[in-house]
């Protein structure tokens, strides 16, 4: 692997995937983990928390806002220690804006933690974040009873000033996002009655299944999701299952690499996060999954995968998407390996993410010599069960995490040439080690 400046020159791997490994904690819970806890009266004790830039934003922000954040770094690379909440004082009045660096999770969550208090805070990103949408959120608290300002705009930077008066709400989000009803449920968490988010499709539920650790009462039904406020924040112990959207490079790589047998072990297994699995079985992979216990409500266990010689196309149905939402780049690899079509039905909030992830798509599968194509909302990709990577290919992340992986991926599985993937370092976002941990399991005969 030869390092060029941005951009790194990947070769296929030497050898099949065998044997096991742990993927990184789920950045999703890392979020939650780091905000619910600064929210909380108490310290709280986290273990298994993703280190990653976009967690480092929620830590950084709750430390600006008043917590005090104690964790430490273990042996496996993950986070682990205290956070002392900041409780019923609220959060303390910060004297600079808010950086949430690339993390849309944390300006989202933030925008409903700060909502229900009097307090006037400026959020700001990265290039990448301020491109992203922030009426889906702005929308509901308004209603709640906050006020951002620019009234109207809908990107960062933006000031939230919250108000003590919030009232619960009944919202039927347009979306299905986590991060939408997420930012509504925490400012529900203080406001007076019952605020209730339903979505067209279960998203992720991870903050219902958490609050209640800390002493809020949800109800978490599939494709809704309700609070009862106002309620008190106390501290407790959260312990950080692996990140599905992390394995999900593995699994298809395993998938895609001749000979590979793989397990990757102590992964979230919500089933709103393993949709990836459902879509790798239908293409002919043999995935499966073991449950082995739960960190509080969420279960965890172990996933199986191995080599697929004859992967062929399938179709991946629109109330589907939420569940593998952040995993269609990679899955969209495995699609141009295999024969027939595979059509992934209304993606279109995948315009909206890190990147462009549709044009991403693309782009990058017609340097690989693959047709994708869009048809109203649904992506269209027409594999080729004997693509080899042609000479001189040179990718582009653009920045965004789940890029860099796909493409490298692209290099790693290819059986041709090596790629260059630009702008490789992003992988930082979300999985640091992803490299490391794809070595491991090569065993060369
Ligand atoms: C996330 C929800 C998803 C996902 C993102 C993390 C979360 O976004 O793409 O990576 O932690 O709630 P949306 O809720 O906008 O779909």
């Amino acid at each position: 692997m030869d390092t060029h400046g941005n951009s790194i020159t990947i070769a296929a791997l030497e050898g099949p995937l065998m044997g096991s490994v742990r993927v990184p904690g789920d950045k999703s819970i890392s979020h939650r983990a780091v905000l619910f806890s600064a929210m909380a009266q108490g310290t709280s004790r986290l273990s298994g928390v993703l280190d990653s830039d976009d967690v480092r934003s929620s830590v950084r922000a709750v430390q600006q806002l008043g917590a005090s954040v104690n964790l430490e770094k273990m042996a496996d690379g993950s986070l682990a220690g205290g956070i002392t909440g900041w409780g019923p004082a609220g959060p303390k009045q910060p004297d600079a804006p808010i950086d949430c660096g690339n993390s849309g999770t944390t300006s989202r969550l933030l925008m409903g933690i700060l909502a229900p208090w009097e307090c006037k805070v400026t959020l700001t990103g990265d290039d990448s974040l301020q491109r992203r949408p922030m009426r889906r959120v702005t929308t509901p608290l308004v209603r709640m009873g906050a006020r951002f300002y620019p009234e109207d705009k809908d990107t960062l930077p933006l000031e939230v000033c919250g108000t003590k008066g919030l009232r619960g709400i009944e919202y039927d989000s347009p979306v299905a996002s986590a991060q939408v009803k997420t930012a509504v449920l925490l400012a529900g968490v203080f406001a007076q009655g019952t605020t209730v988010v339903t979505e067209p499709a279960p998203s992720r539920n991870h903050t219902e299944l958490m609050l209640p650790l800390y002493g809020v009462s949800t109800t978490a039904a599939s494709g809704m999701g309700s609070v009862e406020g106002p309620a008190a924040m106390h501290a407790c112990e959260i312990d950080v299952p692996g990140d599905p959207s992390s394995a999900a490079f593995l699994a298809c790589a395993a998938a895609l690499v001749p000979g590979s047998a793989i397990q990757i072990e102590n992964v979230s297994l919500n089933p709103a996060r393993i949709g990836f699995l459902r879509t790798l079985e239908q293409m002919g992979v043999d995935a499966s999954r073991r449950s082995v216990g739960s960190a509080g409500k969420e279960l965890s266990g172990i996933i199986s995968v191995q080599y697929c010689e004859k992967l062929h196309g399938c179709e991946v149905p629109a109330e589907k998407i939420a569940s593998l939402v952040d995993e269609v780049p990679v899955l969209s690899l495995v699609a141009a390996h295999a024969r027939g079509v595979t059509v992934f039905r209304g993606v279109e909030e995948l315009r909206l993410k890190e990147t462009d992830r549709v044009a991403g798509i693309i782009e990058g599968l017609s340097l690989l010599g693959v047709n994708a194509w869009m048809d109203g909302n649904d992506l269209y990709i027409e594999g080729n069960p004997d693509l080899k990577v042609p000479e001189g290919i040179v990718f582009d992340s653009k920045g965004d995490h789940r890029f860099a992986m796909t493409w490298a991926l692209a290099g790693l599985v290819g059986g041709g040439a090596p790629v260059q993937v630009r702008g490789f370092e992003s992988v930082s976002v979300s999985y640091p080690g992803f490299m490391e941990d794809i070595r491991s399991l090569v065993r060369v005969s």
